[in-house]
């Protein structure tokens, strides 16, 4: 199980609000994709979720508990650009993650343990196409492989919710449609709850069975600050088009352009 109930949740920095009075409710096993224009808090959110961030006000429940204050192996984070440990090779880097999961104080397995491991590792390297390298170096990989170590490492821990800010945003658009196949088919596989930024609106609407769009519906030209976004459109995706969203707000989200707080001198 793993749902998320978020009530009136707020989250601001000192004076600068950048989440206010979000509602929301997923349950185990959505897929939600995250959409809105540069700066209006969709990273803040998935921190919110992960634990790295603590709400300023509302409450933030996973499975009907407050959510512990420090991440946990439930949640998993593939960030745009993962910053996977140079100096280990693909498959120690995923070896890593299992032991750091399995071995809170040591950090280390040994004998039979680490084995295990080791196959383990290799079977999710497997998955995400990545047999042939297993004793390469990060740097001797292509960005969209270096994705695909990232999700390995994540996915290793066997996570019950997955957070993926702009993954493949770095990516040439046929190595991401080869990763959105992927993560579609992990999905299906394994059940996981998903939550993934993206700016490219026909992948939200593609890859989802959920998309909420996070936009700021109050602003104060004297005070920029003093409003936040929140979900303003919450899309049961089945049989849904991009053209469905307003075409300024579809532009803003794809145009990667800043906020009107950012852009106000
Ligand atoms: N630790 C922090 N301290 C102060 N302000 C912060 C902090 N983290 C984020 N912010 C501010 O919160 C706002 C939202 O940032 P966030 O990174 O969540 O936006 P985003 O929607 O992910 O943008 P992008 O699409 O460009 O990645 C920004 O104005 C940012 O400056
Ligand atoms: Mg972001």
């Amino acid at each position: 199980m793993s749902t998320f109930s978020i009530r009136n949740l707020w989250k601001r920095y000192g004076e600068h609000v950048v989440l206010e009075r979000l509602n929301l409710e997923v349950r185990s096993g959505e897929f939600c994709t995250l959409v809105g224009a540069s700066g209006c808090g969709k990273t803040t959110f998935l921190k919110l979720l992960l634990g790295q961030e603590a709400p300023s006000r509302g409450q933030l429940l996973l499975d009907g508990r407050p959510l512990p204050a420090e991440p946990g192996p439930e949640r998993g984070i593939v960030f745009q650009r993962y910053s996977v440990y140079p100096h280990l090779t693909v498959l120690d880097n995923v070896l890593l993650a299992l032991e750091l999961h399995r071995s809170r104080w040591l950090g280390r397995l040994f004998g039979r343990a680490r084995r295990q491991a080791r196959q383990q590792a290799a079977a999710m390297l497997e998955q995400v196409g990545l047999s042939d390298c297993l004793q390469r170096y990060p740097a001797e990989l292509s960005g969209g492989m270096q994705q695909r170590l990232a999700i390995a490492q994540s996915l290793v821990r066997a996570p019950q919710v997955l957070l993926l800010d702009e993954p493949f945003g770095a990516l040439d658009p046929g190595i991401r449609a080869d990763m959105q196949l992927l993560i579609q088919r992990i999905w299906r596989e394994t059940g996981v709850t998903v939550f993934m930024i993206t700016h490219d609106l026909s992948e939200g609407f593609k890859l989802g069975t959920r998309l909420l769009v996070f936009d700021r519906p109050r602003h104060d030209p004297q005070a920029p600050q003093a409003f936040g976004a929140t979900i303003t459109y919450d899309i049961p995706l089945r049989n849904r088009r991009p053209g469905d969203l307003p075409p300024d707000l579809a532009e803003r989200i794809a145009a990667r352009e800043p906020t009107r707080e950012e852009s106000t001198p």
